[in-house]
């Protein structure tokens, strides 16, 4: 329960479970991390760049990227690639991606990186 009202501070979001459990349950953490660089980009910084660059399309260029994959948009990591998740449906595809833009404001929130699942609290000063 402490998890869960900690996010929802921390983000501003209730469906962060769910969209959390489908992110560790498809092995998005073994290249991602939520607000650190890991063998791919940061959730967080995911969310920032596609916030600036695509507006209110940010979303729908999260989703495609996760269903059909991506490659080349992210310099640091040009020699990975997003594989596709063609499993996902409708619906736990706009969860992930409403999480992964949420995280935009984590960069602040969990200055310290810790991944889904392991320490989300609160960083000192943010209260
Ligand atoms: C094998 C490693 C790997 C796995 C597993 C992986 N990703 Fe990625 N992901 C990447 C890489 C590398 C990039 C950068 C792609 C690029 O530069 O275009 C990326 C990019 C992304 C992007 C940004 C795409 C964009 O258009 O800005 C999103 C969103 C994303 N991943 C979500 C996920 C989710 C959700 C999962 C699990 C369902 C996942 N990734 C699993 C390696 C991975």
């Amino acid at each position: 329960m402490k998890k869960i009202v900690t996010m929802m501070l921390c983000s501003g979001v209730l469906f962060a479970q769910s969209a959390e459990k489908l992110i560790e349950q498809n092995g998005c953490l073994s290249c991602h991390a939520i607000a650190s660089k890991k063998i791919a980009p940061a959730f967080a910084g995911i969310a920032k760049r596609n916030m600036r660059f695509e507006g209110d399309n940010a979303k729908n260029v999260i989703i495609n990227s996760i269903k059909n994959g991506s490659k080349g948009k992210y310099p640091m990591f040009a020699d990975m690639k997003m594989p596709s998740f063609k499993n996902f449906s409708k619906e736990e595809l706009s969860s992930i991606a409403d999480y992964i833009l949420a995280q935009a404001s984590k960069a602040h929130c969990n200055a310290k990186g810790h991944g889904v699942g392991k320490g989300m609290q609160m960083g000192r000063g943010m209260r």
